[in-house]
């Protein structure tokens, strides 16, 4: 059992195809025992998802289940949460970052900062964890290494510090000059990795020795200058170059990584600090993840472990309930053979058989003291969708589905003042299928959708709300905890309400915990 090695539990932000997947099967190439839940989404390597557990990963050939992938790696133990991304995008890929502790953030150095990586990085700064950016694709004509940093340091308020530095990009590619150790690992065709003292790379030409001496000399001036302290308060990112696909770069990425990256650190619960080395089990669910088994219909919860040590069979309180439970064999550790767990550490996470009993963002702890951990963040919905039943007859299931569903934090649900109309709210396009989906499957309802052209959402934390609020460009509505929250069709429509009324305080969400 590898329980005694230290955990570096990571997740990759990053914008469709920036290449956090050809990193992933990089960095698992490089380490031993590898233990995955599903397999990397693998569009490109042919290796589609292998599960089956839900109908709608295999009608579209992706992996919706976000897995959880291991590695062993220079005596640490890496826990690889994978986020999904692309239409799979959901609220479950900004929950997963809220059970990491470092993030790396996987930047195309020909495009830069996206947008999906902005959306994703506003939570690890909400975390304040370390974040470790590489950026790939460096055999590209990119963008300059130097507006890269600028970049990043501008749109992300954040200090860089290079670890390495590309000499030359794209066709001109000839390495990677290693800050730390002043080394540099040749390009080559063939991929093979070597790596030379600086002083003995004799292949580089005088104007790539010139070139990089002078960025070197620029940054040391120029550059912000390295703490941990800084990386491990994500207050300055440490940057590499490489290429993923290449695997150029990879490994020195991995060597640093394993250094940098932030083992489990004291979570606030309770109003207190949980250091993870308490003797008291306590953990979180970050994500409920249904009919993953058709042929069970269970659903399981996924725990992170904070404190303590997680022990098969034992017995736990749900904060939010008082109520007591056994974790005896449906705690198994999520792989994709559903492997049973018997053990697992403060950074690790388990897969929990649920039968309803958990919702997300729910403590499970033992102890004398009933602790709970901050609540999830209010992830902004970006897709709305009035609904109705199908069959007016059904409505007792119509609404048990709603109630459980939204409890389990698969979609977000508003009605419309009076008329109390239901609303439902997104991230991405996802969550409407998995609703729709498990509504018919498990409650045997059939959803009337009828989109909406609004996308922002923002939620009225100060001022006087007018009865007239809802016109054709905007949209009143109440939030679970009957808050007044306003739908806006773009962000024009956006302004102008803001300029016509100026008393009135609106947040985004993010903003209210
Ligand atoms: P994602 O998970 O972030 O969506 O990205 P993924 O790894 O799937 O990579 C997206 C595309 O970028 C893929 O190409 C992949 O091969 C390519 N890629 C990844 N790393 C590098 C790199 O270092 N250099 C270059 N030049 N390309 C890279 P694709 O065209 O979508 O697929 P394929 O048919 O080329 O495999």
């Amino acid at each position: 059992m590898s329980n005694v090695l230290p955990r570096k539990t990571f997740a990759i932000i990053s914008h469709p195809d920036a290449g956090k997947t050809t990193l992933t099967e990089k960095v698992l190439l490089l380490g031993g025992g590898i233990r995955s839940a599903g397999t990397v989404k693998g569009k490109k390597s042919g290796k589609f998802a292998t599960s089956d557990w839900m109908e709608i990963e295999k009608q579209r050939g992706i992996s919706v289940t976000s897995s959880v992938m291991q590695l062993h790696y220079k005596d640490v133990q890496i826990n690889i949460l994978d986020t999904p991304g692309h239409e799979d995008f959901s609220e479950d890929t900004y929950r997963t970052l809220t059970a990491v502790d470092t993030a790396v953030m996987v930047i195309d150095s020909v495009k830069g900062i996206e947008a999906q990586t902005l959306k994703l990085f506003k939570v690890c700064r909400m975390r304040g964890i370390p974040i470790l950016t590489f950026i790939n694709k460096l055999d590209r004509e990119g963008k300059e290494p130097l507006d890269l940093l600028a970049e990043i340091e501008e749109t992300l308020e954040m200090e860089t510090y290079p670890m390495n530095w590309p000499i030359g990009m794209g066709k001109r590619l000839s390495g990677i000059y290693s800050i730390p150790d002043d080394t540099v690992e040749v390009y080559n065709e063939d991929h093979e990795r070597t790596v030379i003292p600086y002083k003995e790379a004799t292949q580089l030409a005088d104007h790539e020795r010139e070139t990089l001496e002078e960025e070197i000399m620029l940054l040391e001036e120029a550059g912000n200058e390295f703490t941990m302290e800084k990386v491990q308060n994500g207050e300055l990112t440490p940057v590499f170059f490489g290429s993923a696909l290449s695997s150029f770069g990879v490994q020195s990425f991995l060597d640093q990584f394993v250094k940098l990256a932030a083992e489990p650190q004291p979570r606030r619960a309770s109003g207190e600090l949980v250091a993870p080395d308490n003797k008291d089990f306590s953990g979180f669910v970050f994500k409920i993840q249904a009919n993953m088994n058709p042929n069970h219909r269970d659903r399981i919860a996924f725990l992170r472990v904070c404190s303590g040590s997680f022990e098969r069979g034992m017995e736990v309180v749900l904060s939010r309930t008082g109520k007591k439970m056994k974790l005896n064999q449906s705690s198994s550790f999520f792989a994709s053979e559903r492997e049973t767990v018997d053990a697992a550490m403060p950074g690790d996470i388990v897969g929990l058989y649920d039968s309803g009993n958990f919702k997300v963002g729910d403590t499970i702890c033992t102890g004398q003291d009933r602790i709970q951990y901050e609540e999830m963040p209010q992830f902004p919905p970006e897709k709305f969708a009035k609904i109705t039943a199908k069959n007016a007859l059904k409505h007792k299931q119509y609404h048990k589905g709603i109630e459980q569903l939204v409890q389990e934090g698969t979609i977000q649900l508003y009605k419309t003042p009076y008329f109390e109309d239901y609303i439902i709210g997104a991230v991405g396009d996802l969550q409407f299928q998995v609703f729709e989906y498990r509504m018919k499957n498990e409650y045997n309802v059939d959803i009337e959708f009828s989109y909406m052209s609004h996308e922002l959402a923002r939620w009225v934390t100060k001022g006087e709300l007018k009865d007239n609020m809802t016109d054709s460009r905007k949209m009143l509505v109440e939030d679970q905890q009957k808050r007044p929250v306003l739908l806006f069709e773009n962000e024009f429509a956006l302004r102008w309400f803001q300029d016509k009324n100026p008393d009135l305080q609106l947040a985004t969400g993010w903003d209210i915990l």
